[in-house]
């Protein structure tokens, strides 16, 4: 039976926590770097990987990690599985484990993933739940840090929906990086209060601080990073309802004129045109969405070296 000890499981950016964080960062950059770096390093490892909901980025840049650094994948639809005729998350993690090496899940339903975790004998990576999205977020510091250096300390902002996973994760990025965090939302979709006052304190000890502003002006003024995400997540069960509510947040070029001169834009994408961002914006000069997304690969690799615990 495969030992438990020293399971590293990717779960929260607060469960893994910030010296973690910034040397799965500092790995992900000499990856970049070095594209020849940690080839066979995970030789013979396999990631099994289960979407419950759809994914473009997250599979592949996944699988292309794994295969860069010699091991190699499985990636199924939950669809296929014994999953989707109820069998539990936990049964499957048991079995999963004496076949593979590492479990990355995909679902709408976070208990699905902790039960996953606290089941598998093996390390399990979230790639994505509605309460969080923690790879994507590690991928955008990363960009962030590429062009104006380290993110410590910062001011950025977040507009749209407050209430989705990657609205949280920015939370938790927050407190864990003390940045200056101004979320522009909305009364009706503003992020969990109490996930708001837990980070703000952290942010704070930090020298940084999480402000939820309605103006949306008000909420990028000076920022150095302009944030957005679809304003429709999987598994969001009121749907169109939201458009109306949110169309005040959209990032276009007024928006990104009252932030910093050299403010960045970041979109974790898939993105809707027209929607939670204008055109010009995403396809403008300060845009990083192209290399956020290539960075997706990069954290991943940095990533799995951490959870298999392999040094390079
Ligand atoms: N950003 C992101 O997670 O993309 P996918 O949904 O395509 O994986
Ligand atoms: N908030 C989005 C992120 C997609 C990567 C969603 O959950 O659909």
């Amino acid at each position: 039976m495969p030992s438990r000890v020293s399971k590293r499981d990717f779960i929260d950016l607060q469960a893994v926590g910030f010296s973690t964080l910034r040397e799965i960062l500092r790995q992900a950059y000499a990856l970049k770097a070095d594209t020849c770096l940690g080839r066979d390093a995970l030789r013979d490892r396999v990631l099994v990987m289960i979407f419950e909901a759809p994914s473009t980025r997250t599979r592949v840049s996944f699988d292309m990690a794994m295969r860069k650094l010699g091991g190699e994948v499985l990636s199924l639809s939950a669809h296929d599985m014994q999953l989707d005729r109820g069998e539990t998350p936990a049964d499957t993690a048991r079995v999963l484990s004496r076949y593979a090496d590492a479990i990355l899940l995909r679902t709408d339903d976070p208990s699905r993933l902790y039960a996953m975790a606290s089941s598998a004998a093996v390390p399990v990576i979230n790639g994505l739940t509605t309460a969080s999205h923690p790879c994507q977020i590690l991928a955008d510091i990363m960009t962030f840090e590429e062009r104006l250096g380290s993110i410590e300390g910062q001011a950025v902002s977040y507009l749209g929906d407050g209430t989705n996973n990657v609205a949280s994760t920015w939370l938790e990025a927050a407190g864990l990086f003390g940045l200056k965090l101004r979320l522009g939302c909305p009364a009706s979709h503003s992020p969990n209060e109490e996930l708001v006052l837990r980070m703000r304190l952290r942010a704070r000890e930090r020298g940084g601080d999480i402000v939820v502003e309605r103006d949306p002006l008000a909420a990028v003024r000076g920022s150095r990073a302009v944030m957005t995400d679809v304003w429709v997540s999987m598994g969001d069960r009121d749907g169109g309802s939201k458009h109306n509510a949110l169309s005040p947040y959209r990032v276009d070029d007024r928006v990104m004129s009252a932030a910093s001169a050299d403010a960045i834009f970041l979109h974790c994408l898939p993105a809707h045109r027209g929607e939670e961002v204008s055109g010009e914006v995403i396809d403008g000069d300060r845009s990083a969405v192209w290399d956020e997304a290539e960075n997706r690969m990069h954290v991943q690799k940095a990533i799995l070296l951490w959870c298999f615990g392999v040094e390079i």
